[in-house]
C-alpha cells in the first residue's frame, strides 16, 4: 500500500481529484467506482469545476456507486442517488446510461444484486475505485464480519454505522436498516484503489487497517492484499 500523508482535507481532495482526472484523461473508456459520504464531497466539487471551468468531458466515463440504502423513496434527499446527482452527476456531461447505482427500491433485491453484478461484468474492470472508510473499518457497506468472498449483496447496517450516518437524517431511527453494497470480492477486482481517510476520529481504525492483521472483523484490512492501493490521509501513522 502506498500511503501519502497530506496536510488537510483540501490537499487530500486535490490529490484525489488529480488521480481521478488523470484516469479519465488517460483511458479511452474509463470505469470509476465511487463512494458517497462526507469524505468525497470536496473531490466531487473539484471534478465539477474541472468540467465547468477546464472543459473536462465525462462523456466517455462509466461510474459504479458502491452502495445504496434499501427502501428510501425515489425523491428522498437522503438516498445515495440523490447525493450523487446533487454533488456530481447533474453538473457534468456524463450520459445517464453510464451511471450505475444499486436500486434500493427493487422489489426483488437478490435479483437487483445480480443485475448490478451483470452491469459490472459487462463494463469490464473498474479502473479506479475510490473508497471512504467507516469508523468501524467498513468499505462500501461491508460491515465487520462480512465475508471477504461476497459480491454485490444485501447488508444489515451496524448500529455504529446508523449512528455515524444519522447526521443526514432526522434521527438515528430514520436511517434505513438495510442497504445493497458491492462486496469485498467485487471491490478488490478494481485495477487501482484509492482510499481517502480524513480526521482524527478515524486514526485508530486506519492504524488497524494498515498495520494490523488482515481480518474480516476489519473489512478494509483486506486492502493490504491488493497490489495497487493508494491511501491519502491527514492522519499521522
Ligand atoms: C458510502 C460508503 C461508506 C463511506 C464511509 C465513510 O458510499 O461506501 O463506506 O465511505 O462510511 O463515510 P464518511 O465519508 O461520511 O465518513
Amino acid at each position: 500500500m502506498k500511503i501519502i500523508h497530506v496536510k488537510n482535507y483540501e490537499e487530500m481532495s486535490q490529490q484525489a481529484a488529480k488521480m481521478v482526472l488523470d484516469t479519465i484523461q488517460q483511458i479511452e473508456k474509463p470505469v470509476l467506482g465511487l463512494p458517497t459520504g462526507s469524505t468525497p464531497e470536496r473531490l466531487y466539487e473539484l471534478l465539477v469545476r474541472a468540467h465547468q471551468v477546464d472543459q473536462v468531458s465525462f462523456q466517455h466515463v462509466s461510474t459504479f456507486n458502491l452502495d445504496e440504502y434499501v427502501g428510501l423513496p425515489a425523491d428522498s434527499n437522503q438516498s445515495y442517488h440523490y447525493f450523487m446527482n446533487e454533488h456530481l452527476f447533474r453538473h457534468i456531461d456524463i450520459p445517464t446510461n453510464r451511471v450505475h447505482i444499486p436500486n434500493g427500491l427493487a422489489t426483488d433485491l437478490e435479483q437487483e444484486c445480480a443485475r448490478y453484478e451483470g452491469h459490472l461484468q459487462r463494463a469490464g474492470q473498474i479502473d479506479l475505485q475510490v473508497l471512504g472508510l467507516g469508523v468501524n473499518g467498513h468499505i462500501g457497506f461491508n460491515e465487520p464480519g462480512t465475508s471477504f468472498n461476497k459480491r454485490t449483496h444485501i447488508v444489515e447496517l451496524e448500529d455504529s454505522t446508523s449512528e455515524a450516518n444519522a447526521r443526514f437524517f432526522k434521527s438515528k431511527e430514520d436511517v434505513p436498516k438495510l442497504a445493497v453494497t458491492m462486496g469485498i470480492e467485487t471491490i478488490l477486482e478494481a485495477k487501482r484503489i484509492l482510499l481517502l481517510v480524513q480526521g482524527k476520529k478515524k486514526a485508530d481504525i486506519l492504524r488497524k487497517v494498515v498495520q494490523g492483521e488482515v481480518t474480516e472483523n476489519i473489512p478494509a484490512s483486506i486492502l493490504q492484499r491488493h497490489e495497487d492501493v493508494t491511501i491519502l490521509t491527514d492522519i499521522e501513522l
